[in-house]
């Protein structure tokens, strides 16, 4: 079997909470090959940005471990999109887009053409200079997307990257995601509200349960690639598979409600 790009093993995070402590992941087993395209699923508050966030390393785990395999010493290992605003108001577009080259050393012109070509690439050639606040938040969320691509990370991290989007943007973004991700194949752990999202996006889709967030079904998506959002969503294992993920997550947000 070929090694994992990203494993998770036996992964439990609790937070303190006053005199105890709140367990948010419970023994997360997870290994993703790589080039893919891994989305994850659960009840809000199940632990999915905790998730990533010990995968980036930005986190400890309390037991288990994260590891990545690195392939090229010279580039960033991973690369995150957060949940919510994640581009910096009081930098132009080009300079968001080129903020982790920065970070990285890249030397000034070389990081602004790479952020620029990335920036035509998703249709915001025209908003080089401008700033955050004169884009619509489909724009800034595609600026957030370019400035993860942008380092050519191994593994790419994503956190409800469109969540707070309207469909139609959303479904464009989708689009444009897939175009991108094929271009490239990096290994992606993406995390989502949306059953249909990750069924239109990824090649696997593990469900959590509710807090603490243990993985209750590991489900092989089978849309052909490359795919579309209209392609996936006229598929006719479309309705079987959303009806499937949406009866194991009925059952985990009842169990939330009965808890209170
Ligand atoms: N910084 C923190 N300090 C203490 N507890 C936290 C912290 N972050 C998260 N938690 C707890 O961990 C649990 C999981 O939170 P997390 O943000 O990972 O959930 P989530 O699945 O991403 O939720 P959502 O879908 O709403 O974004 C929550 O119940 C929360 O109480
Ligand atoms: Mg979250």
């Amino acid at each position: 079997m070929e090694a994992a790009k990203v494993a998770i093993e036996n992964l439990t995070v609790e937070y303190p909470l006053g005199q105890t402590s709140v367990r948010a992941l419970s023994a997360v087993h997870l290994a993703l090959p790589p080039g893919e395209f891994c989305a994850v699923v659960g009840p809000s508050g199940c632990g999915k940005s905790t998730l990533l966030r010990v995968v980036a390393g930005l986190q400890p785990a309390t037991h288990g471990a994260v590891t990545i395999q690195q392939q090229n010493p010279d580039t960033p290992l991973q690369a995150m999109v957060f949940q919510g605003r994640s581009v910096f108001p009081w930098m132009t577009v080009l300079d968001n887009a080129a903020y982790g080259l920065r970070q990285r050393g890249v030397p000034q012109a070389e990081r602004e053409e790479i952020a620029e070509r990335w920036l035509r690439l998703v249709g915001l050639g025209d908003f080089l200079r401008a700033w955050p606040r004169q884009l619509s938040e489909g724009m800034r969320q595609r600026v957030a997307i370019v400035r993860a691509f942008a380092v050519d990370p191994e593994v790419l991290l994503m956190d409800e990257p469109f969540g707070a989007l309207d469909e139609q943007t959303r479904l464009v973004l989708q689009d444009e995601l897939l175009r991108v991700w094929q271009a490239t194949n990096k290994t992606v752990l993406f995390v989502t509200h949306s059953i249909d999202e990750a069924m239109i996006l990824a090649d696997r889709i593990i469900v959590l349960s509710s807090r603490p967030g243990r993985v209750i079904a590991d489900i092989a998506v089978p849309f052909p690639r490359p795919r579309s959002v209209e392609a996936v969503r006229s598929d006719p294992a479309f309705g079987a598979l959303f009806l499937r993920i949406w009866g194991l997550l009925r059952t985990e947000t009842n169990d939330l409600v009965v808890a209170g």
